[in-house]
């Protein structure tokens, strides 16, 4: 016989809860992207949304009483254009409302186009303590065809100042990419490795109905290609001691990793980040 519960009385039976937070504006919208995610033409209203965000958790409180939280997933849309203190102020108002494990995992997502040193360091400063970066692919070619705001060189700095800010990074990447190859896949697979991050998503990059790919689709790997290309990468993520645990993701073991990056390495890119300086050719391609 099945028991029904009230959902309050459900909430105290579990004790870990996964928090995920949608923040849903990013720069401009990808073609290839139906994740609800609009672009914030007129600024982002962070006030507004964190005052609406806070009140649906009050409202949701009765249904998880009891419950702490174990881990805090900001995700998106693009988390990072939101101001580091906006993202104190949530984070502040989701701790005074709920009991938040001392060690709970707090990530937020982050597009390269919108990577700054001091952003990045004042969301370490709030209490984010894992970055997912939207990287996609390491080569311009691709990048441009996916509509991404960010280039290459741009996407190399976004993962080194991820990496000297936070002990744990994730990079996302796509492939099945429009005229990707084998060599092309594999390519921005060891690219992603070389790094060291501690986590790395590889999404086989799907024609979702309602987007610009799926009304005019690109040239794409054919099913046969893109199955080899799934094999290789799983192959090569494993040769470099990464975990497949879920569909698309992998992560290294879960022994605390050192820094990849030299600090002399990173105290010179939050000193060019601090100058203004860019990574980016004059004339070419600017962030929209
Ligand atoms: C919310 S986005 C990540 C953060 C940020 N919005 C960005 O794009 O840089 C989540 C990830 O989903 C993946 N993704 C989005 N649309 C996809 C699609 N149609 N097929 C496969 N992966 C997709 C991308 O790798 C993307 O980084
Ligand atoms: S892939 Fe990321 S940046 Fe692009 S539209 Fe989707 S959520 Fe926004």
């Amino acid at each position: 016989m099945q028991q029904t519960q009230p959902y309050s009385a459900l909430g105290t039976q579990h004790s870990g809860l996964a928090l995920y937070i949608h923040l849903p504006w990013c720069v401009r919208k990808c073609p290839y992207c139906d994740f609800s995610s609009f672009e914030s033409r007129e600024g982002v209203p962070e006030q507004e949304y964190i005052a609406a965000l806070i009140k649906d958790l009050e409202a949701a409180l009765p249904l998880i009483w009891g419950r702490k939280v174990v881990s805090i997933f900001m995700g998106g849309g693009t988390p990072s254009l939101f101001s580091a203190r906006a993202i104190d102020t949530l984070l502040t108002q989701v701790r005074t409302l709920l009991s938040v494990e001392p060690h709970a995992e707090i990530t937020l997502e982050a597009n390269p186009g919108t990577a700054e040193a001091q952003k990045f360091a004042d969301f370490r400063a709030a209490g984010v303590n894992r970055l997912s970066l939207g990287i996609q692919s390491f080569n311009p070619r691709h990048l441009q065809a996916l509509g991404r705001i960010h280039d290459d060189r741009e996407a190399r700095f976004a993962v080194e100042l991820a990496l000297c800010n936070f002990d744990n990074v994730n990079l996302d990447l796509m492939y099945a990419l429009p005229e990707q190859t084998m060599e092309g896949a594999l390519a921005d697979i060891r690219e992603a490795v070389a790094f060291g991050p501690q986590h790395i998503s590889a999404y086989h990059l799907t024609l979702e109905p309602n987007t610009v790919f799926y009304n005019q689709p690109p040239s794409l790997p054919d099913d046969d290609m893109s199955a080899a290309m799934q094999e290789a990468i799983e192959a090569e993520l494993a040769g470099a001691g990464y975990e497949h645990y879920e569909t698309s993701a992998f992560a290294k073991k879960r022994s605390p990793l050192p820094n990849p990056l030299p600090s002399r390495q990173c105290e010179q890119l939050c000193c060019r980040s601090r100058r203004g300086h860019s990574l980016r050719v004059p004339g070419e391609r600017g962030q929209t």
